[in-house]
């Protein structure tokens, strides 16, 4: 049987914590929970603007981590001479806007491509494997392996919008999505075309030997569809599993307290 890789994305413990600037939930607590639960690796997206992990956050977590920890970052300079220092298991390069709510699209290697080099070249300098952020199109896949990545990780945001548009009642479903509207054989069409593109890209990479990962978006309900693209063996998601684990561990927290206030 293959075996997938599936990435655990703690940010979202960070996201939490940052609301309050407090030290609660601990992201070390949240990245052991992970390791002791199955995870095969850890995902951290160290941001710009600094608005869930930390630099000291990524620190703790690299060199306290039993799994491998993929470093999500930008082209930026001042942040790639950080996540050189960090010496991460790999680094995945994504595009980066401040007022972007999470990563909105896949880099643009073409308009991008010099910048990208440099980063790719820095990264290697320091023995990190290059995972690059992309949209899953023909020309993306080409221009990874010709930058010189070892993966490409696939873009599932399109994906995983248009599967939330159709089964809205299941998952969630981001409130700018504006196209509820659209008939239900639209949507279908657009679903299999999303996946038509994922999977061309992902078989494409593969014959290129780029190592091929996907992400963004994905959860309880759409991972199966993932499941059968052969090529992709490594998976990175984050808010759906954090999502979920409030409801699986919130029943036990309230009783918790109930007994602590109990006389
Ligand atoms: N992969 C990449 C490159 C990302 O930027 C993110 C979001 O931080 C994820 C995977 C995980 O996405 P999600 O939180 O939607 O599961």
């Amino acid at each position: 049987m293959d075996k997938m890789r599936l990435g655990v994305n703690i940010d979202h413990v960070a996201v939490l914590r940052e609301a309050r600037k407090v030290n609660d939930p601990d992201i070390i607590h949240a990245l052991h929970v992970a390791c002791m639960n199955g995870a095969d690796q850890i995902t951290i997206h160290l941001r710009e603007d600094r608005r869930h992990i930390q630099d000291a956050d990524a620190k703790k977590i690299i060199q306290g981590s039993s799994l491998p920890v993929n470093l999500e970052c930008s082209i930026n300079k001042e942040i790639l001479d950080i996540v050189c220092d960090l010496r991460p298991h790999r680094a995945t390069l994504v595009p980066e806007k401040r007022e972007e709510v999470t990563t909105e699209g896949g880099l643009d290697l073409i308009t991008h491509e010099e910048s990208i080099a440099f980063a790719i070249e820095q990264l290697h300098d320091s023995l990190i494997p290059v995972s690059l952020f992309v949209d899953p199109t023909l020309e993306a896949m080409e221009k990874a392996k010709e930058l010189g990545a070892e993966m490409v990780e696939l873009h599932t945001g399109s994906f995983a919008n248009i599967f939330a548009m159709i089964y809205s009642s299941l998952c969630y479903c981001h409130h700018s999505i504006k196209e509820l509207e659209l008939p239900r054989s639209t949507l279908e069409s657009k679903l299999e075309k999303s996946l038509e593109d994922l999977k061309t890209a992902a078989a494409h990479a593969h014959s290129l030997g780029l190592e091929v990962a996907a992400g963004h978006g994905l959860n309880y309900h759409n991972v199966s569809y993932m499941m059968e693209i052969s090529e992709i063996v490594e998976l990175n998601i984050g808010q759906s599993i954090i999502a979920r684990s409030v409801f699986s561990g919130l029943a036990e927290a309230v009783r918790e307290m109930k007994r602590l206030t109990s006389r």
